[in-house]
């Protein structure tokens, strides 16, 4: 096992919900059950207005706060979209790229994903890439080569040591909101396949360092078994993330296996 050359990250994605006075509640009931060690990192993606109350109801603990879209552009007339820097100006360290529901709803295409990339790169920002295929592609066998095509798209253009910034998050679409997540073995084939993609482009020292999340009707039931697999570092999680209680549950697993994970490394 060698997940100790990357970090295990929970990161909630809470889509079109919680609003600014929502999330203090919110934190109250989660800050207690945040683990003191941190042997993974914490994520929210909020919407854009909740992002500064947000990063105010977790100041001073170890979540950090994500966006979950932006525009590719720095600044000018696109009305309705937000910048990189903006997100980085209210106080977010992560975003959101490429979700498979900005795909399906508002025609995101891969070269759209490309340049939101680089865009929230040189911003400083942490971007979490989504892909993932249909049900229909995967029972046609072709999710792999899908998936492959969307990352040979979406990491277009970056270098070794840049790729180890980006964190890929494998969300097969028929999984996403429908309580039917993959299984730990379908999961791990495709997150496995991911990382022979960026050996193959990026080197064994690059695959290595990239952080995988699953996403996908991921909840407290499943995240143990999920989060063991090789090649599946961490959790991005829509449904389970709205409620405190059960995204303390899923970060609880995901220390639990860290820490597992941990004593076999130093074991070996
Ligand atoms: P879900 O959503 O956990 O509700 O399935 C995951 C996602 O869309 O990121």
């Amino acid at each position: 096992m060698n997940k100790k050359y990357r970090r295990a990250i929970i990161a909630g994605n809470w889509k079109m919900n919680m609003t600014p006075t929502e999330v203090r509640d919110y934190a109250a009931e989660l800050k207690p059950l945040i683990p003191k060690e941190k042997l993974c990192d914490i994520v929210l993606c909020a919407p854009a207005v909740t992002i500064p109350a947000a990063v105010r109801a977790f100041r001073a603990t170890r979540v950090a706060i994500g966006g979950q879209n932006m525009h590719y552009e720095a600044s000018g007339a696109y009305t309705g979209e937000i910048s990189a820097d903006m997100l980085v100006a209210a106080g977010a360290k992560y975003t959101i790229i490429g979700h498979s529901e900005r795909r399906a709803y508002y025609g995101e295409t891969d070269a759209d994903v490309n340049k939101k990339l680089h865009a929230a790169l040189a911003a400083g920002l942490r971007p979490i890439v989504c892909v993932g295929e249909t049900l229909d592609q995967r029972e046609t066998g072709a999710a792999c080569s899908l998936i492959n095509y969307q990352l040979s798209m979406a990491l277009y253009g970056l270098d070794a040591t840049t790729v180890r910034r980006v964190t890929i998050a494998y969300e097969p679409i028929w999984a996403i909101g429908t309580g039917r997540a993959a299984t730990a073995e379908d999961a791990e084939e495709v997150c496995r396949d991911i990382r022979i993609f960026l050996r193959s482009n990026f080197g064994a020292r690059s695959a290595r360092a990239v952080s995988i999340l699953y996403g996908g009707s991921m909840k407290p039931a499943n995240a143990a078994e999920l989060l063991a697999c090789p090649d599946i570092d961490g959790g991005l999680i829509g449904g389970a993330s709205l409620k405190a209680g059960e995204f303390g549950q899923i970060i609880a697993a995901a220390q639990e296996t860290a820490r597992m994970q941990r004593e076999e490394d130093e074991a070996e």
